[in-house]
């Protein structure tokens, strides 16, 4: 446990927000003790902007937040069990919450809950990092209240309860999946106690509710390196709970066949690999997901052949029709769903088009199936690679650039394919004097031939020209190749 410090020197913050300040007049005006405290105080020091600001009121918050809403016109959301009162002012989202004592009789598990001091609020905060106040009243304006030197955890980019991590984490089990949030978000270590006690309560967070968590797991996605969020969650046994078909793809099996051990890789940790991968290139939490799910269907289509070692056949089709599922019990909204789907179920076809014999309509159906989402699957692909050996390694990316451009060349073929000649038909009559007619339309693809072949550019000059120059020769060949399909 981290003992109060009453010794420490108050720091002094500067404020800059109107908003904050505005709120600080008026706490001066109506007579009320107020504080800003949280992610503000934490966000302050790290220099990270915020839109939500959290207030501590001395005495009655939800009386202070309704007189605020009256002052400017608009509606307090108010949450009475939790003594907090939600204010939207000005774009800015502005929390009050009352300080709050919980007291325990011996014979009882029900606390008894009464107006506390600042220390009692800040003691029932989830990190030290997030136990710190900054007063607004005018008299003590920006002084920093750190009773349990929240500013040193910082510097030491730590995070520790303000009480026993049992007692933090009991009062509400999603500050388990909180402190890996901020592990993976701020790039932080998680104190050695409040680490154990997570493992050794992992299955409490199971009476949070899955929008709760869900919230906390798109925060880990959007993080820099979200892989290192998901080693945590599996290192503290949060990943079960949190996201069971993830958790199934750990583990290795090695089976003894005649020659020598196979042991396939760990697919979890190939899928945090990918994640993290990807993620250095791109900030599309679902292009991300899809990452972490690519192999999600790994585990159910594994087995051992004889003499090759393991096989995972149809395993990202199998993936693609679990993902619903998944979808439902993460509680995740469907509009990204059939885009996930497409890039698991395809994420091996372009390596399929590496050889040289491959067909344009085989290019084609990729890159139409693929759609939209053509230039994210060559990305999974590329984040897929994840073998040690770097002359295997440069081999694969290569062969995506092969498939790549394959790509880009048939694409470049049907935008030629779908021109027509500069030099219209209507013209083509006109100086050639002809109605409408197949020498028309044959003097037409003559010169798309031309310009196909390279013979002339794509230009109406130089079609026009090359025009004039054969068009009496052409008429001739025409008018020869009518008359030899008549013999
Ligand atoms: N808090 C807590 N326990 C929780 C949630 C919040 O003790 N389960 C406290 C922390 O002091 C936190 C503050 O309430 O700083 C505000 O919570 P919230 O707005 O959810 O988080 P922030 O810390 O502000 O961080 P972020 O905005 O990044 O979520």
């Amino acid at each position: 446990m981290n003992k109060p410090d009453t010794n420490i020197e108050l720091d002094k913050i500067e404020i800059n927000e109107d908003i904050v300040r505005y709120i600080g007049k008026l706490a001066d005006d109506l007579g009320y003790r107020v504080y800003i405290v949280g992610g503000y105080v934490r966000d302050y020091y790290l220099k990270r902007q915020r839109e939500d600001f959290d207030f501590t009121v001395i005495g009655d918050s939800i009386a202070f937040a309704e007189k605020i809403a009256e002052l400017n016109r608009t509606k307090a959301v108010v949450y009475t069990a939790f003594r907090t009162a939600l204010v939207p002012l000005r774009g800015y989202k502005l929390e009050f919450v009352g300080t709050r004592k919980e007291e325990y009789l011996p014979d009882s598990r029900k606390p008894i809950v009464s107006e506390g001091t600042l220390e009692d609020d800040l003691k029932r905060r989830d990190f030290t990092i997030n136990a710190m106040a900054v007063s607004l009243n005018k008299d003590t304006f920006g002084e920093v209240t750190d009773i349990f030197d929240g500013k040193s955890a910082l510097e030491d980019k730590i995070l520790k309860t303000p009480l026993e991590p049992e007692i933090t984490f009991s009062d509400d089990p999603l500050r388990m999946l909180r402190a890996v949030r901020f592990a993976s978000q701020l790039g932080f270590n998680i104190d050695e106690s409040a680490f154990l006690a997570i493992r050794a309560m992992s299955g409490r967070i199971s009476i949070v509710s899955r929008e709760r968590i869900a919230d906390e797991f798109f925060k880990i996605m959007k993080s820099a390196k979200p892989g290192s969020g998901f080693r945590i969650l599996y290192e503290t046994g949060l990943l079960e709970y949190v996201f069971p078909e993830l958790a199934k793809l750990s583990g290795i099996e090695t089976v003894q066949d005649i020659d020598r051990n196979y042991a396939h890789k760990d697919v979890l940790l190939h899928s945090l690999q990918v994640l993290d991968c990807i993620s250095e290139s791109t900030d599309n939490v679902w292009l991300r997901i899809a990452a972490l799910v690519h192999d999600i269907a790994k585990p159910q289509t594994k087995r051992f052949i004889k003499g090759s070692g393991w096989s995972y056949h149809g395993h990202e089709e199998f993936g693609a029709r679990k993902l619903k599922h998944i979808f439902n019990q993460m509680k995740f909204s469907k509009e990204h769903l059939p885009y996930i789907e497409k890039l698991v179920r395809m994420h091996h076809r372009p390596m399929a088009l590496v050889d040289e014999g491959v067909t344009d309509s085989a290019v084609r159906r990729l890159a139409s199936q693929a759609g939209d989402a053509l230039e994210d699957l060559f990305m999974l692909c590329r984040a897929d690679i994840t073998t040690k050996n770097p002359n295997l390694s440069a081999k694969y990316l290569n062969n995506y650039d092969i498939v790549t451009q394959k790509v880009i060349e048939v694409q470049e073929k049907d935008k030629l394919r779908e021109f027509q000649s500069p030099v219209r038909g209507d013209e083509i009559m006109q100086i050639c004097k002809l109605p409408p007619s197949q020498t028309v339309g044959y003097i037409k693809t003559t010169i798309e031939e031309a310009i196909l072949d390279g013979i002339i550019p794509n230009e109406y000059d130089a079609a026009k020209q090359y025009f004039m120059e054969n068009k009496d020769t052409w008429l001739l060949e025409f008018k020869g190749s009518k008359k030899a399909k008549k013999q």
